[in-house]
């Protein structure tokens, strides 16, 4: 029987099954877990169950002398030291698939409330500024026959795709070998689905915002570290984007002081992409899958990839 340290509760049985085989302490609370905590939570543990609030770096695996099996209850692993695991022969596990449909809803979602200024005018309302129909009040911008460029054309990105087909869209999708200015010239919305990596890391900055077409609205539900959030700012006071909508930022949470707040149209959300009662069952599933495998010995069903 192997130990594990689960770094919060999670939804659905699939803990329960974790613990039919093995011994599993899950931390208590809502809040993550203290540095401080996380580091007692894997010095005896064989297997951990982490989340993506949750830095595995390298100084925590050696902290760590009895790891051998890593679940990551996200699909990306940028919270996690893939090469110092691999280098250790600790196997890593991600929670690809079942999210992809959830968070691609939420990214058609945010772009919608980000054209037609929803969460503003539903502020008017309860505040007490819906004083007659007004013809230039509220106006926003077409959804429908508009230009979107997706960014990563992997699982999230397609499945972001498919739901502009009702919608009378022109899809662009940028790969790594693309040119990305050159589209976002064209794009009357911009949505981000790909991995944060050294490379992806503000690669919306200030040179991408400007060559973007005056007037788009950016949209990004992968990782913060993707924007420049100061230039995204910038972009935004000067009116040179129409809206922003984000499901991340840099840091999570975002203070509610932070400046990127106090520019105009811009819509945050608290990272609520896979934030569905199924989808966060099955992510639990599928990370206890991985545990289970990696605990055994077992090629874990859902690799990270480096
Ligand atoms: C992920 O899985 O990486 C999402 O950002 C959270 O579900």
């Amino acid at each position: 029987m192997a130990d594990c340290f689960v770094t919060r509760a999670l939804p659905g049985d699939a803990l329960e099954r974790l613990a039919h085989s093995h011994h599993v302490r899950v931390h208590p609370g809502d809040a993550p877990p203290t540095r401080v905590e996380v580091e007692e939570g894997v010095r005896d543990a064989d297997g951990l169950l982490c989340m993506l609030t949750d830095r595995v770096d390298a100084a925590l695996l050696a902290a760590a002398p009895r790891l051998r099996a890593i679940a990551n209850y996200a699909v990306g692993s940028d919270n996690i030291d893939l090469e110092d695991a691999a280098a250790r022969g600790i196997a890593v596990g991600v929670t690809p698939d079942v999210l992809t449909d959830a968070t691609a809803d939420l990214a058609f979602a945010l772009l919608l409330a980000a054209a037609r200024r929803l969460p503003e005018a539903a502020a008017d309302v309860r505040a007490g500024r819906w004083q007659t129909w007004e013809p230039q009040g509220w106006l926003g911008v077409d959804v429908h026959g508009a230009t979107l460029v997706i960014v990563g054309p992997g699982r999230i990105g397609r499945a972001m795709a498919e739901r502009t087909a009702g919608f009378a869209m022109r899809v662009i999708t940028v790969g790594r070998d693309d040119d990305l200015h050159a589209a976002l010239g064209q794009a009357d919305a911009v949505s981000l689905h790909a991995p944060l990596t050294p490379a992806t890391h503000h690669l919306i900055d200030d040179a991408a915002l400007a060559a973007t077409k005056p007037g788009a609205i950016l949209v990004n539900t992968a990782r913060g570290g993707l924007v420049d959030q100061a230039a995204l700012a910038r972009a935004l006071h000067d009116h040179r984007l129409f809206a922003a909508a984000l499901d991340v930022t840099d840091p999570e949470p975002l203070p509610p002081d932070d400046p990127l707040l106090a520019a105009p149209n811009v819509l945050v959300v608290p990272h609520i992409g896979s934030a569905t009662r199924t989808t966060r069952a099955r992510m639990a599933d599928l990370a206890v899958d991985n545990l289970l495998a990696g605990l055994d010995g077992r090629p874990m069903p859902h690799p990270a990839s480096p």
